[in-house]
């Protein structure tokens, strides 16, 4: 059943997270995004679900890239919808998120800047060079200097990969994707560009902060505006019953749950 193998790979889902440390309270919050029609539609939440049923030492590439190309497919998250998510996520995981710096009131200020940098980051998520999504292709090339960016590696080898990451090769960090990408921040936050513009030039040379179009490279973010249908497919059925039961009375309520539908 395809309901079942998706709470199947839901609960596994939550079973990473509460092995990463992540609060119940802040599963639950994100188990509510992915059951809001709205929010699971425009951010393609049923496609991450297969995070939970990935090898914790496969790279997740694979997770993100279908993840991606099912979310560029969808009409954009409209500000309603991004200001609910920031709210439910801010208030359901304060606690998570306090390491960072976070408080309560900097919810307005958060939610004004998703909504104010949403399309921008949403366009360069769908940038494609040739028939690959770019963030696939950077990740890719990323993972021959890292090994596979997988979940094992990620919570174990931190350190490693981040100072990796802080000194990738220009081959890598002046690509046509990453010029592409440069181009599109100069477009949307002109601010932005010219506090990166020295730096990129020193690095990768004046042709890439040029502003030309970058041929091989396309745009495939959907334009298509949301129909507003509000319907459910499996997906937000199996994260309904996954919210509710954490709602209801944690994981075991869920397995409860789970053990009804097998
Ligand atoms: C936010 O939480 C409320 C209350 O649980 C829920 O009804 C709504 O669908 C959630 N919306 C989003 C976008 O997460
Ligand atoms: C969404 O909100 C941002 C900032 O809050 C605003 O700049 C933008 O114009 C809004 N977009 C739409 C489509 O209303
Ligand atoms: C970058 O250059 C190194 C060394 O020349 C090479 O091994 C690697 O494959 C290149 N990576 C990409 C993405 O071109
Ligand atoms: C940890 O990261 C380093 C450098 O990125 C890599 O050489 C090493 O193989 C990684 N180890 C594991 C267990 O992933
Ligand atoms: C991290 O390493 C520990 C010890 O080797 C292991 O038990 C744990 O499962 C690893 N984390 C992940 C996500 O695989």
């Amino acid at each position: 059943m395809l309901r079942s193998t998706l709470v199947v790979a839901g609960l596994s889902a939550i079973a990473v997270a509460q092995s990463m440390g992540i609060s119940q309270q802040c599963i639950s919050a994100v188990a509510g995004v992915a059951a809001d029609p709205g929010a699971s539609a425009c951010l393609s939440t049923g496609s991450l679900l297969a995070i939970g049923t990935t090898s914790s030492s496969a790279s997740l590439v694979p997770v993100i890239n279908n993840w991606l190309t099912s979310l560029c497919g969808q009409p954009a998250c409209s500000n309603d919808t991004l200001a609910a998510v920031t709210k439910n996520i801010t208030s359901g995981c304060t606690t998570d998120l306090q390491a960072f710096g976070f408080s309560q009131d900097m919810t307005p200020a958060i939610t004004q800047y998703v909504q104010q940098y949403y399309p921008t980051v949403r366009k360069i998520a769908c940038l494609k060079s040739g028939n690959g999504l770019c963030v696939t292709q950077t990740l890719t090339s990323v993972e021959g200097l890292t090994g596979p960016l997988s979940l094992s590696a990620i919570e174990n080898n931190t350190t490693a990969i981040t100072k990796t990451i802080a000194t990738l090769p220009n081959n890598i960090t002046c690509s046509d994707c990453i010029k592409a990408s440069y181009n599109i921040i100069e477009q949307d936050v002109p601010a932005i560009a010219s506090d990166l513009k020295s730096g990129a030039q020193e690095k990768c040379g004046a042709a890439f902060v040029d502003g030309a179009s970058v041929s091989g490279i396309s745009q495939t973010a959907s334009t298509g505006s949301n129909s507003n249908s509000g319907s459910t497919n499996g997906a937000h059925g199996a994260f309904s019953f996954i919210a509710d039961g954490l709602k209801l009375g944690g994981v075991s309520g869920v397995l409860a749950l789970f053990a009804f539908l097998a």
